[in-house]
């Protein structure tokens, strides 16, 4: 049916559609459908499933953190990386001593070096980090991998965000808008960055050379640095304050990103919001993996101590065991339990599953289940925590 056809009909008009369609079909030529049509194709070439990939270099950054350049891993059939949108991330599945755990890192490559087969990750040591530890201490040039397509919202969307975007970083938060940076000088982007980088000393700050040269190269990009515990000129002093940010905003409307520690979110939030901000123009990369449920502000009072879980898998009943100050996620990890999972952060809904009964608690802040799913008892493992026994259903094993 063309659009001029539809346009026409009325509603009795559709009765005959029957008699039409029929008759296409029966002059339609004979050739057996395709087992797959081009469009499926490239949909699984722009989002692959799992990709498999091999380190291919590694530059040190500090003494625990660490830049890795991955590349395809041609002999396990990835012959191209998927293309992406500046802001996402990777998860990277990993097994460490039986135990099946992703981790999740922001791309800091471009959209264009992916198509070169590049992707770049940094990960940076984190006290008590399993995931980050194993990683800085293990991979090494030619290590294999199995990663994601690339995830997530934290993206510039023009029709959304305004033209000029202050962007707030913290740490090794900055890895998205380096991405975003260099697509911005690529042509990619089209939108001008004010970034404002918080970092304890001048030595501690990453990718400075690459954002100084592309500011070089690009007007549309102005890295300002921030360091919190040295004065140095040429740099802000302090932290990232809505004195700073008013002294760095664009006249006109912009929109604010931000990605960074947890601290720095609590902080920044606060600051935007004295200053009327509204909320839809600022936008959050995701807050990073919670351990330790305690430490809540909106944590009910419970019983510490261990919980057991019965988890349902398609036909299969398996047991775990752990501390009630772990995410469901964790605790069916440590136990060898492999279920879907990506961000970690509640936002991606992969690890969405069903809770048969007891009692859990999910920390407000990273509360994106919809509205349907709290009604019905759907939980995000990786960000609920049990405060019983629990039985759930989750649909299938990793
Ligand atoms: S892994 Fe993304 S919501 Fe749980």
């Amino acid at each position: 049916m063309v659009k001029n056809e539809l346009s026409s009909l009325n509603a009795f008009d559709f009765l005959k559609l029957s008699s039409i369609r029929k008759k296409k079909f029966k002059d339609a030529a004979d050739t057996p459908i395709p087992n797959e049509y081009p469009v499926n194709a490239l949909a699984r070439r722009l989002h692959p499933v799992r990709q498999f990939v091999k380190v291919d270099k590694i530059i040190e950054r500090d003494k625990d953190c660490k830049t890795y350049v991955l590349v395809c891993n041609r002999e396990k059939g990835t012959e191209e990386l998927a293309y992406f949108a500046a802001g996402k991330y990777i998860t990277v599945f990993l097994n460490i001593e039986g135990m099946p755990i992703t981790r999740a890192y922001s791309l800091s490559s471009s959209p264009k070096e992916s198509l070169q087969g590049k992707y770049a990750i940094t990960v940076k040591g984190v006290q008590g980090g399993l995931g980050s530890r194993y990683t800085l201490d293990n991979w090494h040039v030619g290590s294999e991998l199995e990663i994601s397509a690339p995830e997530g919202t934290f993206e510039y969307v023009g029709l959304r965000d305004a033209e000029t975007v202050l962007c707030i970083a913290g740490g090794s938060g900055i890895t998205p808008f380096l991405s975003m940076a260099k697509a911005i000088a690529d042509g990619d982007e089209d939108f001008n960055m004010i970034l404002l980088y918080g970092s304890r000393t001048a030595d501690s700050i990453l990718f400075k050379d690459e954002f100084d040269d592309l500011a070089s190269k690009c007007s549309r990009i102005k890295p300002v640095y921030v360091l919190s515990h040295e004065q140095k000129e040429g740099f802000e002093h302090g932290f990232i304050t809505r004195e700073l940010i008013e002294k760095y905003e664009p006249k006109n409307a912009y929109s604010v990103f931000i990605c960074g520690p947890q601290v720095m979110f609590n902080f920044v939030d606060k600051e935007l919001a004295a200053m009327g901000l509204e909320k839809k123009y600022i936008r959050h990369e995701l807050f990073g993996e919670i351990h330790d449920a305690s430490a809540q502000e909106d944590c009910p009072d419970h019983e510490k101590g261990s919980v057991k879980i019965t988890v349902h898998i398609m036909d299969e009943i398996k047991t775990a065991e752990g501390s009630s100050d772990d995410t469901i996620l964790q605790i069916l990890e440590k136990n060898g339990i492999a279920v879907p999972s990506r961000c970690r952060s509640g936002e991606c809904g992969w690890c969405h599953s069903y809770l048969k009964s007891g009692k859990v608690y999910a920390p407000k802040r990273l509360e994106n289940r919809r509205k349907a799913d709290l009604k019905f008892g759907y939980i995000h493992p990786c960000c609920t925590f049990p405060l019983t026994d629990l039985e759930i259903e989750v649909p299938y094993s990793r």
